[in-house]
């Protein structure tokens, strides 16, 4: 009896987290669980995965102080986490190599994802090349439009992308679509799933995963200026990237964890990806308690965000625990700040950041302008600019982009 209460606790972030899925998924789950519990502590496993990380992904990836920000921002110190230079061009690939090297322990010889951005499904595609395993990657309409440059690469690394045409076709819909597949096939498929969400035990074997993160962080800044970091900026979508940094750090409570939601267009509904505004409400949705974007019925809302990797109505069960027990603060930022943040970044550094972590980097000038001059920042730059070429050409310089792309289409008649 004990034991099984140990047990049903172990499978919850306070209140939040669980596993409500269908009866067939158990198995599956249940597989998972016993394989991550068995091998997170294995000494072959722990080495075969830093040394991975370490010459696959590129890892540790550098912690930059960024002098022309900080004096930009006139206040506290700020660091920049480059995950935009690990291998795949974001942080997704620490995750997927993680589950990769389970995926091949439990005998899978294909694995299944979702991607909203493109940037998990472009870290799947590659490891999945490497491992030699059969790939299909879920994505929404919408986001195969808009990050293009993801999907023709997934597509040369041998995964098959698969559109999602239901609901808004975004990110939502792109695990729907995941999860009703891996159903149907989990005896030989491994669900690669990209963020600290969905059921137990995915959001602990993503944080795990990405806690290497946070732990470089400390590390770095310790050996930079002798101690830790007093303030820590991410943004969030499901929370993986943001839980990778916080979660080394959450035992300190001197140290400040912010987590910037997506403002998008406004405050009306289906305009932001605010789970923590006034629409967000804890529920059960896509096997796991947390905050939902929802309506009156618990419908789950349409979400905008000019970032696909934020544009999703859910988020991490562990950060809805941290937030409830007041340990993450959360903000926003909109459409316009992040744009704002990436032509900053832009500017002061030389350093395109993806429109997602454009986000953290316009809330993070914010608020190093009020801190004092010895206080140290570090902001997550969770993933490169890349692939938001076409997004950021057509608002930053929408004349020359579009007539750029009309030549091009001249030219090729
Ligand atoms: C570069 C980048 N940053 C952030 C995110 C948001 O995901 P998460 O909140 O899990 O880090 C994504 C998602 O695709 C992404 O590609």
């Amino acid at each position: 009896m004990n034991a099984h209460k140990n047990e049903r606790r172990r499978r919850f972030f306070g209140s939040y987290g669980g596993r409500f899925v269908p009866e067939m998924l158990i198995p599956a789950l249940e597989e998972l669980e016993e394989a991550f519990f068995r091998l997170r502590k294995d000494s072959a496993f722990k080495a075969e995965l830093a040394a991975l990380l370490r010459d696959y992904a590129g890892r540790p990836t550098p912690l930059y102080f960024a002098e022309n920000l900080t004096r930009k921002a006139g206040g506290g110190r700020i660091y920049l986490k480059l995950e935009s230079l690990a291998h795949t061009g974001a942080h997704k690939i620490n995750n997927v190599l993680g589950q990769l090297l389970l995926a091949k322990k439990m005998g899978k010889s294909a694995v299944v994802a979702e991607t909203g951005a493109g940037q998990h499904g472009l870290a799947t595609a590659a490891g999945a090349a490497k491992f030699g395993l059969g790939c299909k990657v879920f994505m929404g309409e919408t986001d195969i439009k808009r990050q293009q440059p993801n999907v023709f690469s997934m597509k040369q690394m041998g995964a098959e992308v698969v559109p999602v045409r239901d609901g808004t076709k975004t990110l939502k819909d792109a695990v729907n679509a995941a999860l009703k597949y891996w159903v149907e096939h989990f005896d030989t498929t491994h669900y690669l799933l990209g963020s600290a969400l969905g059921p137990f035990p995915y959001p602990l074997i993503v944080r795990e995963f990405q806690s290497v993160i946070g732990r470089e962080v400390g590390r770095q800044i310790r050996r930079r200026e002798g101690r830790r970091p007093d303030v820590l900026v991410a943004c969030v979508g499901g929370g993986s990237n943001a839980l990778g940094l916080f979660h080394p750090f959450l035992r300190d409570p001197g140290v400040r964890c912010i987590g910037v939601e997506a403002g998008g267009r406004g405050s009306g509904p289906g305009q932001n990806a605010l789970r923590f505004g006034p629409r967000g409400r804890p529920g059960i949705v896509q096997g796991y308690k947390s905050y939902f974007l929802q309506d009156e019925d618990g419908q789950v809302l349409p979400t905008h965000s000019i970032s696909a990797g934020l544009d999703y109505a859910g988020i991490s069960p562990e950060l809805a625990d941290a937030r409830d027990r007041g340990r993450v603060e959360f903000v926003s930022a909109d459409d316009r700040d992040a744009l704002d943040g990436y032509r900053t970044l832009c500017r002061e550094e030389g350093i395109i950041p993806a429109l997602e972590s454009a986000h953290a980097v316009a809330y993070g000038i914010r608020a190093a302008s009020s801190l004092g001059g010895k206080a140290i920042m570090s902001i997550n730059i969770s993933g490169r600019g890349d692939k938001d070429l076409f997004i950021a050409a057509k608002a930053l310089d929408r004349d020359g982009w579009l007539a750029f792309l009309k030549s091009e289409v001249d030219h090729d008649e």
